[in-house]
């Protein structure tokens, strides 16, 4: 099915997602620079992504899990001039790589590059930190739920959060696989459950050019 799956994404793209050579350059850099291009985001969920965030005029948005910033780079295009992103990415190399796409994209809201774990990171942000209106979770899957706490932190009531990749072929829900990846987001599923900070929450499977996976999407009451 992968392939007839990458056809439909590829006809998708084809109609519906203008063509943009940044985001282009920002992909090819990655695989030449020897990174896998699986790990990012497909570009008609990049468009979802920026759909989101213009759907509820965000501002501020905040992304665990740079990687390459292909994901970034699409992020921080539905933002407005005076926007601004926060994007945290633990593994140096990865950082240098993102650091590189990010300013090759010459974009206009400011986006910032933090090199640490997240966790630290926004456990050490200033105090009057704004909250933020969108968080867009990717990072390491076996961290999510702490991840998930600590953006709710960082939230104000109405914010959007979404969690990337946690469906993982329906991993989830084989009951051999033990991986701290899996179990990672078996506990996030559990959080999530009639979490007292939410208002609502749900989890979507996608298939496409990236295989079956899916994403929770949850709104901050
Ligand atoms: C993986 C991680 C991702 O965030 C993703 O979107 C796809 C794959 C991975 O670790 O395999
Ligand atoms: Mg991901």
């Amino acid at each position: 099915m992968q392939e007839l799956w990458t056809a439909v994404d590829e006809y998708i793209e084809s109609h519906l997602i203008p063509h943009d050579s940044k985001l282009d350059q920002a992909a090819q850099n990655t695989v030449s620079h020897g990174f896998s291009n699986h790990l990012a985001v497909a570009p008609n969920q990049g468009m979802f992504l920026q759909m989101l965030i213009q759907m509820n005029r965000c501002k501020r948005v905040l992304e665990l899990g740079t990687f390459a910033a292909y994901s970034t780079i699409w992020l921080a295009r539905a933002l407005p001039e005076d926007g601004y992103l926060l994007t945290i990415e633990n593994r140096d190399t990865h950082a240098k790589m993102a650091q590189y796409n990010i300013d090759q994209a010459a974009l206009t809201p400011e986006v910032e590059l933090k090199v640490g774990r997240a966790a630290d990171i926004l456990n050490n942000l200033d105090a009057n930190t704004p909250a933020f209106d969108f968080i867009f979770i990717d990072a390491d899957k076996a961290s999510y739920p702490e991840y998930l706490e600590l953006s709710l932190k960082h939230s104000r009531s109405g914010t959007v959060i979404v969690l990337d990749n946690v469906i993982r072929a329906g991993d989830i829900i084989n009951p051999d696989n033990h991986k701290p990846s899996i179990e990672g987001l078996r506990q996030t599923f559990a959080a999530l459950k009639n979490h007292p900070k939410l208002l609502s929450c749900t989890a979507l499977q996608t298939i496409g050019s990236k295989g079956h996976d899916g994403f929770a999407i949850a709104i901050v009451k």
